[in-house]
């Protein structure tokens, strides 16, 4: 009997395509960043603690007025209303859109789940950055997406390599997926000559366009660009409240051309029949009664701070053979070190000194990456900052020397 078999007794039943499937490195440091004492620079979380009493009239009068509905099934494509509202948040960035072309999603991770499942047969290929999200890397894998990547640099995807590497496929991939602004995690921005030349060479190469974009609206240096979707119609747009507003209440949403959104309307269906009606309700009474702008300001604000803290602690803390990058917006930091560090195993060190970050390798599909790491200030506070990158440049530093004195 071989050990997996002694280990599983249904190891022969699992579907082919879960091979395929595999943890998230974030997911799984989100339970070590739980933990009270843990300075967690490793998820993507937004700040949540700003509400003070804000809600507390929304939700008395959600759960007891508007209970009977806000308890109840909704409809699959999401309240007409809020997509009403989401319509409008797209017409301020440019966008315009008939809420029939929306679908709510349960995050913006369910739109990539259900991309996956409506656009991929196994082997087909998506391209995307390098590196990229690793909750959109998963949700493709798991419908066995092969991967082609493209390089990024402070502007972001480079465009010319895309077009080749587009020129050169026998078979074209299903789509490409970008995140424009502030990237997850590389932090780069998309600059505006690219996005145009963007869109005209997947329209050279009628390859789908997917842009995700739940960063765009937390700038907070430099100029607004306008987003893919604003320059094209035809672009398949990701949208999440997640990082505006709150990910706890699990509302993004799609916004795609009428006959692709009736295949992911499908899948809506088929996964969980509708969102919660209270969480939608939830967002839009915040949007309908003025909460959002002032709410918006103050996130930019604190993340801001936030950014410089981390920049000047970084410049501080890190060994001068560092590099990493300077956001003009959204809360990730990505620190390139010596590549004969190995950050994967390095974590183990940083975790017994109750730090936590995001080790690259889990942003590339073949696992290059171990040099890098990603580092979130989302939701920590200035002194947690400080303290959590003096650690980790204590940590990196301390690795440093070793490899120079087993050097010979
Ligand atoms: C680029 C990107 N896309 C999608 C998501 C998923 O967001 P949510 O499902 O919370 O809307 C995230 C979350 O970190 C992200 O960074």
């Amino acid at each position: 009997m071989s050990p997996e078999i002694e280990l599983d007794h249904w190891h022969d039943r699992y579907a082919k395509r879960t091979s395929r499937m595999r943890t998230s490195a974030v997911r799984d440091l989100m339970a070590v960043a739980d933990q009270p004492d843990i300075i967690a620079l490793s998820g993507g979380m937004p700040e949540t603690g700003v509400f003070e009493e804000t809600l507390r009239p929304i939700a008395e009068e959600l759960l007891v007025d508007e209970a009977a509905r806000t308890l109840q099934y909704g409809p699959s494509q999401g309240i007409v209303t809020l997509r009403e509202q989401i319509c409008d948040l797209m017409f301020e960035e440019g966008m315009h859109v008939h809420p029939d072309d929306v679908l709510i999603t349960v995050g913006a991770q369910q739109a990539l789940e259900f991309l996956g499942k409506v656009l991929l047969d196994d082997g087909d290929t998506v391209v995307i950055e390098e590196p990229s999200y690793v909750g959109a890397l998963n949700a493709f894998l798991s419908y066995e997406a092969q991967f082609e990547t493209i390089p990024t640099d402070v502007s972001g995807m480079d465009i010319d390599a895309l077009d080749e590497r587009l020129g050169d496929m026998d078979t074209p991939p299903k789509f490409v997926y970008v995140i424009p602004n502030f990237q997850n995690p590389g932090g780069a921005t998309l600059s505006l000559e690219r996005r145009q030349q963007l869109i005209d060479v997947v329209n050279k190469h009628d390859v789908i366009l997917v842009e995700d974009n739940p960063y765009g609206r937390l700038r907070f240096k430099g100029d607004t660009l306008p987003t893919l979707r604003s320059l094209d119609d035809s672009v398949v747009y990701l949208g999440t409240f997640s990082k505006i507003f709150s990910p706890g209440v699990r509302v993004g949403w799609i916004v795609a051309p009428p006959a692709l959104r009736d295949r992911l309307l499908h899948a809506k269906q088929a996964a969980d029949l509708c969102s919660s009606m209270l969480n939608q309700r939830l967002v839009e009474e915040f949007f309908k009664r003025g909460l959002f702008e002032p709410h918006l300001k103050k996130l930019i604000e604190i993340y801001s701070g936030r950014a410089e803290v981390m920049a000047k602690a970084l410049k501080k803390h890190f060994p001068a053979e560092a590099t990493w990058s300077d956001s003009e917006g959204g809360f990730f930091v990505w620190a390139k070190l010596p590549e004969y560090l190995d950050t994967t195993e390095m974590l183990a060190e940083a975790l017994a000194k109750k730090v936590a970050y995001v080790p690259g390798s889990g942003f590339f599909p073949d696992g290059r990456g171990k040099e890098a790491i990603r580092l979130s200030f989302g939701a920590v506070g200035h002194d947690k900052i400080r303290q959590g990158i003096s650690v980790l440049g204590e940590v990196i530093k301390g690795q440093m020397e070793l490899y120079e004195s087993l050097k010979f």
